[in-house]
């Protein structure tokens, strides 16, 4: 049973008048690794400046293990940071950077069991004991034999991992992390990635990630909470926000969607371009207005006469596993992705299986994202002009 360690309720963040998080609700569970994704400014290390103690929420509560810690200041939270900046001391060598932490005296409180403080004492750790604690923490970010080099002659990734060691060697119940691989290069970013994700099951700490890049997101993350303007928009697996995504925002935020307008006319029944696809979606009004998201691989590409919607490819993209296309039906384009290479020019036929189509409510992000005319804007004048939306529907729409 997971247990919950860490809960936002109603925090609501703002400076001046401008509220720049609005009534955040976010549980966190003991060892989970919990990313917060969103788009620069969304909140993010604000959000996670509260669970540090940094920033007081303006109205809310925040409870670790369920005790209220709202003045609780950082250094007594069970919480540690690792920023985007690591700032590492350049004149400490490796070894010296990962004891600094475990060198500063800590105060021990003796307490009764109403909570009181009956007396407080500083302790030191021996430097046996700091030895220790250091070469572990080498071993674990697999930096052992690096502990005399001066951290300015070490890699990006190495420097991230000493400063990451320096925040786990403390034993923190909790690491915070902004996005801490921001200033790698891809390759280097994909090895640390893995890396930090077998650090935290081996350690099991809590792992509160920031990122803007939902690649990242969904490779790393046991629960994905995403944001946009101050709010969450959503929280659930990778798979959930993916398969499942609540709106045209988050649908369009995570992986390439194509995002229509279409009406439920029943239970498993929607209808785009004025055609009736079998969907899986139930729970609608009838003939309510819906956001239908279809991803690029979920389209299946079939000779024009027997497609369920028809359009012309007018643009083509050679990725290595797949062809990237664009296909315009009637003036509105779709980003296909496929193994076989329709040239540019060619009618095709699509074939969707109701596993493809996902219905989202209409939101306040309808008709914002999920069209790509502007990947194809040279190839316009390819694009057959002369197709009007429903010309197909209504020659043979009825076919369901
Ligand atoms: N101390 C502050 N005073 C005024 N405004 C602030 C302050 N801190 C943050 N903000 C504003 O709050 C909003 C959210 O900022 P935040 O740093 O949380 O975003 P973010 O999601 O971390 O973005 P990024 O991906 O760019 O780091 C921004 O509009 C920012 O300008
Ligand atoms: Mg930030």
């Amino acid at each position: 049973m997971p247990k919950e360690l860490i809960r936002l309720s109603n925090c609501t963040m703002a400076f001046d008048d401008e509220v720049v998080l609005d009534n955040i609700n976010l549980y966190i569970n003991d060892k989970e690794f919990l990313t917060l994704l969103g788009p620069s400014g969304c909140g993010k290390t604000t959000t996670l400046r509260i669970i540090g103690g940094f920033q007081m929420p303006t109205s809310g509560d925040v409870f670790f293990d369920g005790v209220r810690i709202n003045s609780v200041p950082p250094h007594k939270r069970a919480v540690n940071t690792v920023f985007q900046k690591y700032a590492l001391f350049p004149h400490l060598n490796v070894y010296e950077n990962i004891a600094f932490g475990l060198r500063v005296p800590r105060v021990e409180e003796q307490k009764n069991e109403m909570g009181k403080v009956l007396s407080r004492r500083k302790v030191k750790l021996s430097e046996k004991e700091i030895d220790q604690r250091v070469m572990e923490m080498l071993e674990v970010v697999n930096l052992r034999g690096f502990e005399k080099r001066r951290v300015t002659s070490l890699s990006g990734g190495q420097q991230q991992r000493v400063a990451i060691a320096r925040a786990l060697v403390n034993k923190p119940k909790v690491l915070l992390l902004d996005e801490p691989l921001g200033a790698l290069d891809l390759k280097l970013r994909k090895d640390m990635q893995n890396e930090l994700k077998r650090i935290q099951k081996a350690m099991e700490i809590t792992f509160i990630y920031v990122t803007h890049d939902q690649e990242e997101a969904l490779a790393m993350s046991d629960t994905v909470v995403v944001m946009d303007g101050g709010k969450i928009q959503q929280i659930g697996t990778p798979e959930d926000i993916y398969n499942e995504p609540k709106n045209a925002f988050v649908a369009d935020f995570i992986g390439e969607s194509n995002i229509l307008d279409g009406i439920m006319r029943s239970d498993g029944v929607v209808e785009i371009f004025n055609r009736q696809f079998a969907c899986l979606d139930s729970g609608f009004e009838k003939d309510e207005p819906v956001d239908v998201v279809i991803r690029p691989e979920d389209v299946d590409i079939v000779p024009e006469n027997e497609g369920q919607l028809k359009g012309t490819v007018t643009n083509v993209t050679f990725k290595g596993m797949q062809y990237d296309i664009i296909v315009d039906f009637y003036g509105f384009k779709w980003l296909i992705q496929t193994t076989d290479l329709s040239p540019v020019g060619s009618r095709i036929g699509i074939k969707i299986d109701p596993d493809g189509i996902h219905i989202m409510k209409k939101s306040q992000y309808s008709g914002m994202f999920g069209d790509y005319s502007s990947y194809s804007e040279e190839y316009e004048e390819i694009s057959d002009a002369a197709y009007e939306p429903g010309e197909d529907g209504q020659e043979d729409g009825d076919e369901k």
